[in-house]
């Protein structure tokens, strides 16, 4: 596996795949990758002949100080991952070369509100900043696709806006939430928990299956919502949103059963706190 620390090493690292004809696909990261990263690379590694992956903690997308510093970074460990999992190439850049001239001047694409609703209003900023580095990482790795986690799906929904708003040379390809054998989404926040607290997170995928079953069976959205956060407080949560929602424009789904609604693409997303955690999932329903 290569490694580029600056734009020019990356460069010539594409330069040879664009020379032997070869087409490439995008993992941007933040590093302390997981098996969730790795299953994003695998994938890509199924449908394109080379893989890169960026690890790099981007500090404009950080609303806390203390949460930048905290960020676990572990780039030799990630580098070994990546080579095992078979990964052509890694882009490590620095601060520097991602931000040469500071990190304020980018314009930001109308993104509808989308940045401002629920992860965006629990993290005022934060969106700008991933859509600001998301773009400068394209620009810089030419990717033909770009391989991104349902995990997160209100980023999903703004970078694929971003990049119609900007024409982003760029496919963006979606991949099924990785879990754990008991339902649990993986999430680096994960281990943060208890062993007991793992078990309990576990509750949370099944909240969201049960709901889709209501759903399937004709409930309408509201009430369902009320009583999946119900249960998540009974079993030791705070449960902060659980909103049925279109996951193209984050907005709450009509109150009406399935059978009368219009919406392509619905989605339950929900945020929950436990042992002080603060853990995130959703669940398409479609
Ligand atoms: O999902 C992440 O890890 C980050 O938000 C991303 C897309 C790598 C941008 O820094």
């Amino acid at each position: 596996m290569q490694i580029a620390n600056s734009r020019e090493e990356l460069a010539q690292i594409t330069q040879q795949w664009s020379d032997e004809k070869l087409e490439w696909a995008f993992v941007p990261t933040m590093g302390a990758l997981h098996q969730g990263h790795l299953t994003l690379v695998k994938e890509a590694l199924k449908h394109y002949p080379r893989v890169i992956v960026s690890v790099f903690v981007n500090p404009t997308q950080f609303d806390r100080a203390d949460d930048l510093d905290k960020y676990p970074r572990r780039p030799k460990e990630d580098a070994e991952m990546l080579r095992k999992a078979g990964a052509h190439a890694l882009f490590l850049p620095s601060v520097e070369v991602m931000y040469p001239n500071g990190t304020n001047e980018d314009r930001m694409p109308d993104l509808a509100g989308l940045d401002t609703k629920y992860e965006g209003a629990a993290r005022p900023g934060h969106f700008d900043g991933v859509v600001q580095i998301v773009r400068r990482l394209v620009q810089a790795v030419d990717p033909k696709a770009m391989f991104m986690g349902q995990k997160d799906a209100q980023q999903v929904a703004i970078l694929k806006r971003a990049a119609l708003q900007e024409f982003w040379s760029v496919e963006i390809q979606v991949v099924p939430t990785v879990r754990e054998a008991s339902g649990l989404a993986m999430s680096s926040r994960n281990g943060q928990l208890s062993p007991q607290g793992v078990d309990i997170a576990a509750t949370i995928s099944m909240v969201l299956a049960k709901a889709e079953k209501e759903w399937k069976a004709g409930g309408r959205p509201r009430t369902i919502e009320e009583k999946g956060k119900k249960t998540l407080l009974s079993a030791g949560f705070k449960p902060e949103y659980f909103d049925f929602i279109d996951s193209v424009t984050f907005e709450p789904l009509p109150d009406v059963p399935e059978s009368e609604q219009h919406v392509e693409k619905p989605l339950i997303v929900t945020v929950a706190w436990l042992e002080g955690v603060r853990l995130i999932d959703n669940w398409p329903l479609y």
